[in-house]
């Protein structure tokens, strides 16, 4: 049952001490935080990972493309493990290789060397390897306004891949005008050809299922009921929604904005709904509100549970042959890690 397995997991833990560093993005749940050395955005996980020279084994509580990131950052003699191989991401997912390299031929050949390929960290190792390639740079949730403000200092187009929304937003805050954005589709080649002149930011058209689904009318019903909220929401929700919102920030962000508003204030947050409830639950002297009850939660964070868990811990200290291990190859691996170490140089 559930508290055997809890208490298995506790021993095995305390059985390896510091030579295994349990870590867990902000969106997994209660059930498998309350094991974490470290919780934190992808970026923060990766860098703590990278960090810690005792721990060999490193069990990321997250999804793939962050454990990929884990495993770029940290040395060969570190392991990372994923407990469920199936954790990915629908977003991440939305650009391969293939079509991106196909996209790419064409827009170099219609900007030349005006063009450079940035990535969300949402997104697999081929993809930041292939950004590396064409001396691009990776951006986080975090940092993608100094990243792209850095990026059209040096280039008069961007590729961003693969989030429209964040790249939208980011560019718009930046100033940039709606009609300098366009969204790459194979078919819109000829939209792109006819409005070359003024477009500047060329955007994948991938997008965060969970984030998709708060909408302005969720936030004008809020306002309605209680007039003095503020909104909060992840640069991954639409363009809409970020303006009809007060804030809008990465998942640090939104944690240092709750505890910094005074008590009793009214929030209403719209990210996954493990990371909000874990927020009212912390700070129940304020008035912490899911933007959207229903069914926010990325179900690929949640294949991570407790019996994953507890098969990872036992598998580690009776079958390691079975553990999922992630390791990227040593090429994509080098290329990937040149775009993220210009991130890291830059943030
Ligand atoms: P962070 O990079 O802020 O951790 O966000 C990751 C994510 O998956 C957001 O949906
Ligand atoms: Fe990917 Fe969205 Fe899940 Fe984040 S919340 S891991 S972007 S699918």
């Amino acid at each position: 049952d559930s508290q055997e397995q809890i208490n298995r997991i506790y021993k095995i833990k305390k059985y390896f001490g510091n030579k295994i560093l349990l870590v867990a993005h902000h969106y997994q749940k209660d059930e498998i935080v309350q094991f974490a050395d470290a919780t934190g955005d992808s970026l923060k996980l990766a860098q703590i990972a990278a960090s810690n020279k005792t721990a060999k084994k490193i069990i990321f509580c997250g999804v793939t493309f962050m454990a990929e990131t884990a495993d770029i950052l940290t040395d060969d003699s570190q392991d990372v493990i994923l407990p469920d191989p199936t954790a990915g991401c629908s977003l991440a997912d939305m650009a391969n290789s293939f079509q991106v390299t196909k996209a790419w031929r064409y827009l170099k050949d219609k900007y030349g060397s005006d063009i450079m390929p940035i990535t969300y960290v949402n997104s697999s190792s081929a993809i930041k390897s292939f950004v590396g390639k064409h001396n691009g740079v990776v951006v986080t949730s975090g940092n993608a306004m100094k990243v792209i403000k850095w990026a059209l200092q040096r280039s008069k187009y961007l590729f961003f891949l693969p989030d429209q929304n964040l790249g939208r937003n980011i560019s718009l805050q930046l100033g940039i005008s709606p009609d300098e954005i366009a969204l790459w589709k194979p078919l819109s080649e000829e939209f792109i050809a006819s409005n070359s002149e003024k477009i500047k930011i060329i955007l994948w058209d991938g997008y965060c299922s969970v984030h998709q689904q708060f909408n302005v009318n969720q936030i004008s019903q809020l306002r309605k009921t209680y007039p003095e909220i503020k909104v909060i929401v992840h640069p991954e929700c639409t363009n809409e929604v970020v303006n009809a919102a007060d804030e809008v920030g990465s998942t640090e962000a939104i944690i240092d904005y709750i505890q910094q508003s005074p008590l009793g204030s009214r929030i209403a947050v719209g990210t996954d709904n493990n990371l909000v409830s874990r927020l009212q639950h912390i700070f129940p002297e304020k008035q912490v509100m899911l933007l959207n009850p229903i069914a926010c939660s990325c179900v690929l964070m949640n294949r991570i549970d407790l019996p994953h868990l507890a098969l990872t811990m036992d598998n580690l200290m009776n079958r390691p042959e079975e553990l999922n291990i992630v390791k990227v190859n040593q090429e994509t691996s080098h290329f990937a890690k040149v775009a993220l170490d210009k991130m890291l140089n830059l943030s």
